[in-house]
């Protein structure tokens, strides 16, 4: 049986190279949802993803985004595979998406991989031994006021429907923050975090494959990753995730509870 975190990294840029491929070739979009596309390379992509695993570990569970499996919760091994966060972007000729691999053990997160083929940037993590970008070592930022930090978020794909379309957190964080990004990979929104690029992220309504790889990224680089309430029990449901350097976690948490914003008091005359 291979080395997991070498199998995925080399897995990783295999798919890698599907979806550089598949980039600005788009003939055909389809939807699962009103606002929730797929290509030929989402397909292309996690088909070799699951094959190669398939003969590599033959009695491991998988999760795939785009052909389902197991329950991310089974009690054994199992993988994590968005073969292209990111799809949105990747439809509309924005280079921003990546490919994101991850390998959960009994519950516990053991190696995570995510790879922006575009800006050939490979993160990778596992358990214990820390996150590299391109074979580098990363650490969350030291920054320790929310009003210091630069953010990222989401909204998903229920964001038509849902009552709580995460519009209000925005303009909370907004209105605390240096700024808000939504660059709409979730998966480079944690590795961003990892790196030091972002300071924190939320998101709801995500899904297991969404996530796997990136938590693993920001815990190994030093951050905290936690739902809204900062519990860890349901985190990988994606439901919703809260990831940050850790210092402005609790600040974030409390941004999270909020109601609707006022301005921010250090600023009382912005307008
Ligand atoms: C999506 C992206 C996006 C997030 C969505 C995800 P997909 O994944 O990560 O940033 O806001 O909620 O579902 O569909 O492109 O793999
Ligand atoms: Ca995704
Ligand atoms: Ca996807």
């Amino acid at each position: 049986m291979p080395d997991p975190l070498t199998f995925a990294i080399r897995v990783a840029r295999e798919a890698g190279d599907v979806v550089r491929q598949g980039f600005g070739k788009v003939q055909r979009l389809d939807f699962k949802g009103a606002v929730n596309p797929v290509t030929e390379t989402d397909t292309a992509a996690e088909a070799l993803i699951l094959a190669r695993l398939r003969t590599a570990f033959p009695d491991h569970a998988i999760l795939g985004e785009e052909t389902g499996g197991s329950p991310w919760n089974v009690p054994g091994p199992i993988w994590l595979v968005d073969p292209l966060d990111g799809t949105n972007n990747f439809a509309h000729g924005f280079p921003h998406f990546c490919v994101s691999i991850g390998l959960m053990i009994a519950g516990e997160l053991q190696v995570g991989v995510v790879y922006d083929p575009l800006r050939d940037e490979l993160f990778a993590a596992q358990r214990g031994a820390g996150t590299t970008l391109n074979g580098n070592p990363i650490y969350v930022t030291s920054v320790a006021r929310l009003a210091d930090a630069f953010l990222a978020t989401g909204f998903g794909y229920n964001r038509r429907v849902a009552a709580d379309n995460n519009t209000r957190r925005l303009d909370n964080f907004l209105r605390r923050s240096q700024g808000v990004r939504r660059a709409g990979s979730a998966a480079l929104d944690m590795a961003y975090v990892a790196c030091g690029r972002f300071d924190g992220y939320w998101e709801s309504s995500l899904s297991p494959w969404d996530l796997a790889a990136g938590v693993l990224l920001v815990q190994e680089a030093g951050g905290r990753c936690s739902d809204y309430t900062g519990e860890t029990t349901r985190l990988h449901s994606g439901r919703e995730v809260l990831v940050s350097n850790g210092l402005i976690h609790a600040e974030m948490l409390r941004v999270l509870r909020e109601g609707p914003a006022a301005p921010h008091p250090d600023f009382p005359d912005l307008v």
